[in-house]
């Protein structure tokens, strides 16, 4: 058996992938000596590449009036990505620095000739990108050996490819795959700028990998992890020290004890649940609108279509909906998961394709799910929540879409709180006596069919939920696991968080109520959680409207607790 390097080189390997960084800062004037820069190029070109088809070319930029010219180029496209962000992101965004072009004496382009070794190129032909990945593997050895060099990498791929090949003179068939600025740094800094600046969080290993089949999370040695499980145990009470603390300084602040009313308690509540006090602002904020059918909409309950839930789908992605109105105003993206809408959605940007299926059955006919499809949905949005939350985003917003999924709502509410479907059952989008007493009754026929039990929360989710009821309830138990603000929006949010709240009960600290929407069984939701909602002006839209309207009252009590002075700093005399 071949043997290993003898340890210290071996840590040598480790240490330069893990202390390699994209640089950005910090660049020296010195030049690049030309055999460091020839040793750092031969790393690159031994890389594997496809049928060893070495498709790379290496373009070495030093003229400044060239790099000018290039700067220009990504200046452009930076202010055009800075002007599609949500004010949440955007003051993020300006202090980040994407590229050093200027700042670096070298820059270095790897191309990619997708054409190279002609058409019989082994693995090629059955994967044409597979070209395009062996000239990234040279970008990746370059970056090491640079990094050993003790050279700083900056990529930057702010760029119209086409564009910048003109700039370069590439011809037609090559490909830029990488921009490079190289120079002698100052230092390297230790985690990943986008890190460090909150931009972004390291994913754990443990996410990524995947025992036999996708899915089945763990670590080698370990037994794979049920990522509900897995959730379900990370779920833990509020911090009562920081809350202690957060109402100690809150009758510390120049302002009369509880005169901020129900925020002081929702700055206690941020303060528990982060841990620390003052807590994180809960900035960037990201409202995640589940999307799914449902059979109960054979029974007539609503007056809609079922069509107009992907039509609807369209809007909030061509940003066109009310919800994308009151995002744009708080400065929240919205992101829009597909978990069952029973159509066939067009991939664009914005649109988190997640179909489980291609909506719910009748649930008075049988089960609206599987228990299976209930734990998938579950599943999908926990992980929502977490990638939304490794994305950099420090609250999440629940959004929903799906004609009937009032009705839904109503049977689940009834299920997890005993209430009767006479009081839980409303209106919905609005609809006129007759069609409301067939709701009242169709709730009451799926209730008595199932017998649902509350201590089996997957079992009421499968019988009357809706895919986006159950994916809610997993985006909030995902949500409490990190320990991250979310704010529900109206029925449908509350009927998840039942669920979810079913599932684990110290879930509750991670939600507050957004806004108490028009439907009789929101309210029953929100005495049985015991949550206060923050706004109240009768909406009875959905799609996260009521919850991104309250996102700047929760963020302003987060920033009250961290910016108010108090008395003894600011010199107040308090009350006698
Ligand atoms: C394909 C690719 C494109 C990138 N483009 C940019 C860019 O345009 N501007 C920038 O500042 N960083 C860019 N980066 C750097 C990443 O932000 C950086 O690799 C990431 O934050 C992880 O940090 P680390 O490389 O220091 O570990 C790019 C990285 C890759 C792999």
């Amino acid at each position: 058996m071949a043997e290993g390097y003898p340890p210290e080189q071996r840590d040598a390997v480790y240490r330069v992938i893990a202390e390699r960084r994209d640089v950005r800062r910090g660049f020296r004037p010195d030049p690049v000596p030309a055999d460091v820069l020839g040793r750092v190029l031969a790393a690159a070109h031994q890389a594997p590449s496809v049928g060893f088809s070495q498709p790379w070319d290496f373009i070495v930029i030093t003229d400044r009036a060239r790099r000018e010219r290039i700067a220009a180029l990504a200046r452009r496209h930076r202010d055009e990505f800075a002007a599609d962000l949500p004010g949440g992101r955007a003051s993020a965004f300006d202090q980040l620095k994407i590229e050093s072009i200027l700042d670096t004496p070298v820059n270095l382009v790897v191309s990619c000739d997708r054409t190279r070794g002609g058409r019989h190129t082994l693995g090629r032909a059955t994967q044409p990108r597979t070209a395009d990945f062996s000239s990234v593997l040279a970008v990746a050895n370059l970056w090491l050996a640079a990094r050993a060099e003790g050279l700083g990498v900056g990529w930057v791929s702010f760029f119209d490819e086409r564009e910048l090949a003109a700039e370069l003179g590439l011809p037609p068939h090559l490909e830029v795959i990488a921009y490079l600025c190289v120079g002698y740094v100052t230092d390297f800094a230790p985690e990943p700028e986008l890190a460090t600046a909150g931009w972004a969080r390291r994913r754990p290993l443990a996410w990524a990998v995947h025992a036999e089949e996708f899915g089945r999370r763990g670590l080698p040695g370990e037994e794979p992890v049920d990522p509900l499980a897995d959730v379900l145990a990370a779920i833990a009470p509020p911090d009562a020290e920081a809350m202690a603390a957060a109402r100690e300084r809150q009758d510390r602040m120049t302002k009369p004890r509880g005169s901020l009313g129900a925020l002081e308690e929702v700055s206690v509540r941020l303060a528990g649940l982060a841990g620390a006090c003052p807590p994180p602002l809960p900035e960037p904020a990201c409202a995640a609108v589940f999307a799914a059918d449902h059979g109960v909409h054979a029974q007539g309950v609503s007056p809609w279509p079922q069509e107009v839930t992907a039509q609807m789908v369209a809007n909030f992605l061509a940003g066109g909906a009310v919800v994308n109105a009151f995002a744009a105003q708080a400065g929240a993206e919205v992101t829009v998961v597909d978990v069952g809408v029973a159509a066939d959605l067009e991939p664009v940007p914005g649109l988190l394709p997640r179909k489980i299926a291609r909506g719910t059955a009748d649930f008075t006919a049988g089960p609206a799910m599987t228990r299976d499809q209930a734990t998938a949905a579950l599943v999908t949005g926990l992980e929502v929540a977490r990638d939304l939350v490794a994305a950099g985003n420090r609250c999440l917003i629940t959004g929903d879409m799906g004609i009937a999924n009032t009705t839904a709502s109503a049977a689940l509410i009834c299920a997890f709180t005993g209430a009767d479907p006479a009081d839980a059952t409303g209106r919905g989008t609005g609809i006129d006596a007759a069609t409301y007493a067939r709701k009242i009754d169709v709730v009451c026929r799926g209730l008595s069919r199932h017998e649902p039990d509350p201590a089996d929360p997957l079992g009421v989710l499968a019988a009357f939920g809706g895919l986006e009821h159950a994916a809610l309830a997993g985006f909030i138990l995902g949500a409490a696991a990190l320990r991250v603000p979310v704010i529900l929006d109206g029925v449908i949010a509350g009927a998840a968080a039942l669920a979810a709240v079913a599932l684990a009960p110290d879930a509750l600290g991670a939600c507050f109520a957004g806004h108490r929407g028009a439907e009789p069984g929101h309210a029953v939701t929100l005495d049985y959680l015991g949550l206060r909602p923050l706004v109240d002006l009768g909406l009875r839209l959905g799609e996260g409207t009521g919850a991104v309207l309250a996102l700047p009252l929760v963020q302003s009590a987060a920033r009250a607790l961290r910016d108010v002075a108090t008395f003894d700093s600011a010199g107040v005399a308090d009350k006698l």
